[in-house]
């Protein structure tokens, strides 16, 4: 496993569509293991392959520390309800932003080896995982959100915002 660099807004490989995968292969177990220590490296709890440079449609996320879910080319196939809340992207360092996202979605997505599963997230979790395959579809919060700014730092007793 290795760490990989993170794009950041400005590079055009961050607004471009990712394109299906289609070799589930040991090339993309090492891609996905690379996310994972990425985004968990930058104190994430989302990352999508378009952040480490690689425009296939891969993202997971961690809203939990030691939950990690997978998402190889995923599609939203219900969505349901509304919630507004700020979120922040590793791509856009020092921000965060106001965005409206469906309260729960379910999500239609394959596994590392193909495997096609189903998958319901509610809250946080449909947060975190709408901000990841939007990053597939090259959307970045900050054209979604409201009120982009830099947070004032944490308090002593820290609520910190999520990183995606
Ligand atoms: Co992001």
């Amino acid at each position: 496993m290795a760490l990989r660099n993170i794009v950041v807004e400005g590079d055009e490989i961050l607004t471009k569509k990712c394109r299906e995968v289609v070799k589930f292969d040991d090339r993309l177990a090492e891609l996905i293991d690379d996310m994972i220590e990425t985004m968990r490296d930058a104190e994430g709890v989302g990352i999508a392959a378009p952040q480490v440079g690689i425009l296939r449609q891969v993202c997971v996320i961690e809203p939990e520390p030691g939950y990690v879910t997978e998402l190889i080319n995923p599609v939203i196939i219900e969505q349901e309800g509304e919630q507004e809340g700020y979120e922040g992207c590793l791509s856009v360092p020092g921000y965060i932003g106001c965005v409206k996202r469906p309260m729960k979605i379910k999500v239609r997505a394959q596994n590392r080896t193909g495997g096609l599963e189903t998958f319901e997230f509610e809250g946080f979790d449909a947060v975190a995982a709408s901000h990841e395959m939007d990053h597939l579809q090259g959307i970045l919060y900050t054209s979604k959100a409201t009120d982009v700014h830099k947070p004032a730092p944490p308090e002593e007793d820290g609520a910190e915002e999520a990183n995606e």
